[in-house]
């Protein structure tokens, strides 16, 4: 089979495309025929040996993928071959075909293609449990979303629309802004051009119920400081590079919650919430509340072109990989 293998550490131009054997599944695992993967962050991470998951070299980068059951490994009885499903693994699914443990994978619904089952699970699922099991958010509470026009972001400005919340979505660009207010913002921060914390004071004179975080960086600490009182901070991840400092005064000073957010943690811990929660998110895409952009579609021989966009801001919305 194909697939994208990265041979030692490093950018993304160091990935090749190779034919390798493909991996057999285990107990509990299927083998699934990849035809679209999604594109995440960690991806520019784990091959850089950056991430807090380091496979052994060389490896396959890739988080998630949709497609079809071609194999089912010792014990599994819930999946059949030839079922459309999409599936979460921290590596592995830049590939025509890869296994995922059995429990990791739910079905796609009738309708969705590939591509945006594909953009669909990670992010979403984050966000999600970000928003409800961590955040507790609440109907007509504010919602602040930085780096909302990437693929967590644009999730959270979409399921906090969804859960009642009024969303305030904050990115670096025009662009990235028009997609969030296409998605349901109700305003837009652009954070390059103006200074985020004034436009805050202005727009939420009340204060940040719950802010999610996929940036770090100077934003953080920013954003913390225009909560409200009793407001919870999702630390999401560090996208800017730069894992912030909070003086615990300002948590102090306004009632305040850090709340930190570890989806794949809390998937391996308790799988039966986090497939409710794939229903439930499949029940909003399907009532049209919730609507993955998959703005671009690369070819595997494109891989590294997908990771340095990500890294260099250029990607909206979300972008997959097609293997076939
Ligand atoms: N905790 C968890 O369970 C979990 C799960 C999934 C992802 N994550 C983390 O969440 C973050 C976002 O993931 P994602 O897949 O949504 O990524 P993404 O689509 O690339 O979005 C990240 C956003 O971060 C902003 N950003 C600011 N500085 C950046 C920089 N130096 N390089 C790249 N982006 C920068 C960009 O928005 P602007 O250009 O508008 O600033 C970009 O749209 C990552 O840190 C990822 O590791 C965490």
């Amino acid at each position: 089979m194909k697939a994208v293998v990265c041979k030692q550490w490093g950018l993304p131009e160091l990935l090749d495309v190779a034919d390798i054997s493909p991996p057999i599944p285990g107990p509990g695992q299927v083998l699934i025929e990849v035809h679209a993967a999604g594109v995440n962050f960690p991806d520019t991470l784990i091959i850089q040996r950056k991430y807090q998951v380091q496979p052994e070299l060389p490896f396959s980068p890739g988080g998630e993928v949709a497609g079809r059951v071609k194999a089912l490994g010792l014990g599994v009885s819930n999946w059949n071959v030839g079922d459309r499903v999409v599936g979460s693994a921290t590596f592995g699914g830049f590939a025509q075909e890869a296994v995922i443990e059995a429990e990791r994978v739910v079905p796609i619904p009738e309708g969705m293609d590939y591509s945006v089952a594909a953009a669909f699970v990670l992010a979403y699922g984050t966000t999600l449990h970000a928003l409800k099991d961590r955040g507790r958010l609440k109907s007509n509470e504010t919602l602040l979303v930085l780096g909302a026009g990437g693929g967590v972001g644009i999730a959270a400005v979409e399921i906090g629309k969804a859960m009642g919340a009024r969303v305030i979505a904050a990115a670096s660009d025009s662009g990235k802004l028009e997609l969030c207010i296409a998605h349901g913002a109700d305003a837009v921060i652009n954070y390059t051009t103006e200074d985020l914390r004034e436009r805050l004071k202005e727009l939420a004179p009340n204060g940040i119920d719950v802010t999610l975080d996929p940036i770090g960086g100077e934003r953080s600490e920013a954003a913390f400081r225009c909560m409200a009182w009793e407001g919870r901070h999702l630390v999401v991840g560090f996208a800017a590079g730069e894992v912030p400092k909070i003086a615990l005064n300002l948590p102090l000073l306004k009632g305040a919650s850090i709340v930190g957010v570890y989806w794949g943690n809390f998937l391996r811990r308790d799988a039966e919430t986090t497939r409710a929660h794939m229903r439930d998110l499949f029940a909003l895409h399907a009532s049209g509340s919730v609507r993955p952009p998959v703005t671009r579609s690369y070819r595997m021989e494109e891989a590294g072109q997908a990771l340095r966009d990500v890294m260099e801001r250029r990607v909206k919305g979300k972008v997959v990989i097609l293997t076939r």
